[in-house]
Order: structure tokens, then C-alpha cells, then sequence
């Protein structure tokens, strides 16, 4: 029996015209910005996400604080949801790399509220942290793969810009949220200052995120890009699967959300599972009543399915679709975990 592996979507392997298009890349030193398919790929995006320029980096997170790091100075503050990637899952890099602290909300499954970011601006003064950065992550990922309604998005690019704020829309799933929604990527990022694409989730690539901006901040996160250790060299054989991730993979992503769907709606007629929040895009949050979701991720992984406990809730697990797991794969996970569950 081989295993469903719905941990996450960055678990995807390149698939064999992925892995082709790698090994035709024309390949430069990009540190001197002579690797032509990773200038390709930064042109596309730039383009994708209506912004001057982007910069090819390592990771999402390497993205993320990239962006941070270019747009603030230490003792900054950043207004975020309190699910925010760059608060939970970045080894403490915002104090840790650039002194600076997050202002953490309770966003709706990390939706932000205009009103109460506007309130949660510090006046200046030499007490306060300066109020620099407003940060929103489109789908969000600790909301369940949530897709911002745009008219959001514009509502809080609005309040940022009345009150001084840079915006950095972290677009791991970005993409996600352009299927799920109809929205062009570059209505998403039109209000942000710096915003972020990942390749390597959705998208099916082995590495590599895009940051996008005017071409001064682009530079400026070049620089820190190097400071970080992440200026590379041939690194076109990764950009090149990124080019091929967007040129075939974007609209499939529909068929993740699909799957999804499937997997909750199968799952939720287990006895005492619930569906912890409406399905989006590729995330479901699944609550196991009175069960313990590190015990049931073990019991799972024995019968045949991977994924993880969510850690907001103990009998909460989350499952992600992806590249590999098909209709059938969902649907016969869900099976896998009912026989599990009623065992
Ligand atoms: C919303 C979001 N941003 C950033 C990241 C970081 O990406 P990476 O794991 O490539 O560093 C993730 C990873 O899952 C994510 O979900």
C-alpha cells in the first residue's frame, strides 16, 4: 500500500517534462545576474505580479524576511495576523535577524480587519516601536487556506498607505488564491509594496520563491539576499523549473482545491469529525472529537496516510492536496482514516 502523503504541498517531487525542462537550462553565474532562465523567471513574475522587478531566493521564508528586512529598521513593529508564517514558523528570524517585533491580530482564519489594524498603528512617540510594515498572507495558511476577498486586500493597502505603513503580501500560495477566486495576481499585489510568490508548494518546483517590487527595494533585497548566504550561482536548473511550474501548473491547482473539497466532504461523514472551517483552496482542518491529533497522525501514518497536527487545537490535523494525490488518492485516504478512526 503506498502512502497518501498529505502533510503538505511542498512534498511534490518534479515530474519527469519538470525535471526535462531542468536539465535543458541555459545556466549563467547569477550573482553577476548572468544566469538568462533566471532572469526569464524573474522578468515573468515581476510581470505576473505587476511590479518593476523580482528577485529569485531560496525559500518562502528567505522571501519573507527578505521583504521584512528591506522594509524596516531595527525596533520596527509589524502588524500581522497572529498566524502569520513569519511569527510561527521562521525560527524566531524577525527579532532574530533584523530587531524587529511583530503586532500580532486576531485576524477572521487570518483575514485582517482594516479598522483594527488602523487601531493597532502606534502613535509616534520615543516610547512607542515605530509602526512600519503591515504584512497579510494570501491564501492563509494557518486560516485553512484562506483567499483574502481583494476588496480586503485594497481596504487594508488603503489604511497602510494613509498611515505610512509599507504592505508585504506573502503570496506563497498566492496563486492558489488567483484559481480559487478569478482575481489576476496582480490586482492581489497592486497595494502592496514588496509581495511574494513560492514555487515550491502548489506549484510543484523542487526550490525557490519570488520577491517583487519596485526596482530600488529589489536591489535592496538583493543586497540583504547575499547577507543571508543566498546569492547562488547556476541556479537557473531551479528557475527553470519555476518557469515550467508556471506555465503548466497554475491552472490545475483547481483540481488540489477539488480534491479538497472531496477529502472534507468524505471526511466530515466520519463519526465524530468535523470540518473545522469552509475549504478554499487546497487546506482542510479536520477535528477529531475527543481524539488526540498527534496519536491519530501516527495511527494514520501506519494505515497509509501522512499528515500533520495542526498545534492550534489537540484534535486538530490538517491535510493538504497537491501534484501528487489525485481524486482517487483523496478519496481513498478518507477511507483509510474512517477505518482507522472506527478501529
Ligand atoms: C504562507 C507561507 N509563507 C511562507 C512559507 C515558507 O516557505 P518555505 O518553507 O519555502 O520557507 C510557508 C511554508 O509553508 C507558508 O505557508
Amino acid at each position: 500500500m503506498s502512502p497518501i502523503d498529505l502533510r503538505s504541498d511542498t512534498v511534490t517531487k518534479p515530474t519527469p517534462a519538470m525535471r526535462e525542462a531542468m536539465a535543458r537550462a541555459e545556466v549563467g553565474d547569477d550573482v553577476y545576474g548572468e544566469d538568462p532562465t533566471v532572469n526569464l523567471l524573474q522578468e515573468r513574475v515581476a510581470d505576473l505580479l505587476g511590479k518593476e522587478a523580482a528577485l529569485f531566493v531560496a525559500s518562502g521564508t528567505m522571501a519573507n524576511q527578505v521583504a521584512l528586512g528591506v522594509l524596516t529598521r531595527p525596533g520596527d513593529e509589524v502588524i500581522c495576523d497572529e498566524g502569520a508564517h513569519p511569527v510561527n514558523f521562521e525560527g524566531g528570524a524577525m527579532p532574530a535577524l533584523w530587531g524587529i517585533q511583530p503586532r500580532t491580530l486576531r485576524g477572521d482564519r487570518g483575514v485582517l480587519d482594516p479598522a483594527e489594524v488602523e487601531a493597532a498603528v502606534r502613535p509616534e512617540s520615543e516610547h512607542f516601536p515605530r509602526s512600519r510594515v503591515l504584512e497579510i498572507e494570501n491564501t492563509h495558511n494557518r486560516g485553512g487556506g484562506t483567499v483574502y476577498p481583494v476588496e480586503r486586500v485594497e481596504a487594508l493597502a488603503e489604511v497602510a498607505r494613509r498611515r505610512g505603513l509599507a504592505m508585504y503580501l506573502d503570496g506563497a500560495r498566492l496563486m492558489n488564491a488567483v484559481v480559487a477566486s478569478g482575481v489576476p495576481a496582480r490586482r492581489y499585489a497592486a497595494g502592496a509594496t514588496l509581495a511574494s510568490l513560492c514555487l515550491s508548494k502548489g506549484l510543484g518546483a523542487p526550490a525557490g520563491s519570488l520577491l517583487a517590487g519596485p526596482r530600488d527595494l529589489v536591489r535592496d533585497a538583493r543586497r540583504l539576499r547575499k547577507r543571508l548566504g543566498g546569492a547562488m550561482r547556476q541556479v537557473g536548473v531551479l528557475a527553470a523549473a519555476g518557469v515550467y511550474a508556471l506555465e503548466h501548473h497554475v491552472s490545475r491547482l483547481a483540481e488540489d482545491h477539488e480534491n479538497a473539497r472531496a477529502l472534507a466532504g468524505a471526511l466530515s461523514a466520519v463519526p465524530g469529525v468535523r470540518i473545522a472551517h469552509p475549504v478554499e483552496t487546497n487546506i482542510v482542518f479536520a477535528a477529531f472529537q475527543g481524539r488526540s491529533a498527534v496519536d491519530l497522525a501516527a495511527r494514520f501514518r501506519a494505515a497509509g496516510v501522512l499528515c500533520n497536527p495542526e498545534g492550534s487545537k489537540p484534535d486538530l490535523l490538517r491535510f493538504v492536496t497537491h501534484l501528487d494525490v489525485s481524486a482517487a488518492d483523496a478519496l481513498e485516504a478518507a477511507r483509510r482514516m474512517a477505518h482507522t478512526v472506527a478501529a
